[in-house]
């Protein structure tokens, strides 16, 4: 049988596109032999993967989350995340980065609801050897101090809230306002949350800020800031914490600080630089 299926893609005209089908029919060919499948079993796996693509929509990808709460994106991505020593390390992607984050100016706020603990992130964007690296862009986004992504609370958040694409300054730093953000849980309404529950898992996601920083002549990064000192950073729901991507997020007493940064009295400050390789 086995034999059979793997012999009927011989044809597969992409050589690469024949290998990933001939190794996935081989893989879930054993995985059945191994478990001796059931026909039940079989079928309730196909609602499982159908009620999956029925939860997708513009702005949530239930794929995406299932890959990522079995490991599989942090797999890829280690598999491929190639790392000069002293640049930032990657991490997930994750779902909510669908809608593009709104151009604004160096120092900006991204938190357009401000109900949270004001802070502010500062930075360099620099390659390995510490150029600066001027005009490099830094697309940020995160979830609300309740642990909400905009477009999963439309009705209670602004488009936009949580993101900003800046661009670096002369010398290659990058600053904005925000709220420190929250530990969330990832979505548990769709097929994900069915499977964490059977697994007797939580679903949290440590705090963290979310950026993808990009150069002329780098290779971006698409990866996390966490918050230093979260509950959940040894049991990620995903498995996408780094521990050269906790920052300490300090909490900060300087009236004039803040007035320079232009947010509220005590605040927090988390501060560090975005490191790219050369292509
Ligand atoms: C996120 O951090 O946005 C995320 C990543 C993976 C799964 C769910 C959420
Ligand atoms: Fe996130």
């Amino acid at each position: 049988m086995t034999r059979q299926a793997v012999d009927s893609l011989r044809a597969t005209s992409d050589p690469r596109l024949r290998d990933l089908l001939t190794a996935l029919v081989r893989h879930l060919h054993a995985f059945a032999r191994e478990t001796r499948l059931t026909e039940a079993e079989w079928e309730r796996a196909i609602g499982f993967l159908t009620a999956t693509g029925q939860a997708c929509t513009d702005t949530r990808q239930e794929f995406i989350l299932l890959s990522d709460v079995l490991g599989l994106s942090m797999l890829v991505e280690a598999l491929h995340g190639h790392r000069a020593p002293g640049a930032t390390e990657s991490t997930v992607l994750g779902p909510f980065h669908q809608t593009a984050s709104p151009v604004r100016e160096l120092g900006a706020g991204i938190d357009l609801v401000g109900d949270g603990e004001p802070c502010v992130i500062s930075g360099r964007v620099r390659s390995t050897d510490g150029t600066p690296l001027p005009g490099a862009v830094v697309d940020v986004w995160q979830a609300d101090a309740n642990g909400f992504y905009d477009v999963q609370r439309p009705d209670v958040q602004p488009p936009g809230n949580g993101r900003g694409l800046f661009t670096a300054d002369a010398e290659g730093r990058f600053r904005f306002r925000t709220c420190v953000p929250s530990s969330y849980p990832i979505p548990v309404d769709g097929p994900v949350g069915t499977l964490l529950r059977a697994a007797g898992r939580h679903p949290y996601r440590p705090a963290h800020i979310h950026f993808i920083a990009k150069a002329d002549g780098h290779i971006p990064v698409t990866t996390h800031v966490f918050v230093a000192g979260d509950a959940f950073l040894d049991s990620d729901a995903v498995f996408a914490v780094k521990d050269s991507l906790v920052q300490d997020f300090a909490p900060t007493d300087d009236p004039s600080l803040a007035r320079a940064f232009g947010v509220p009295n005590p605040f927090r400050h988390a501060s560090f630089d975005l490191v790219l390789e050369r292509a």
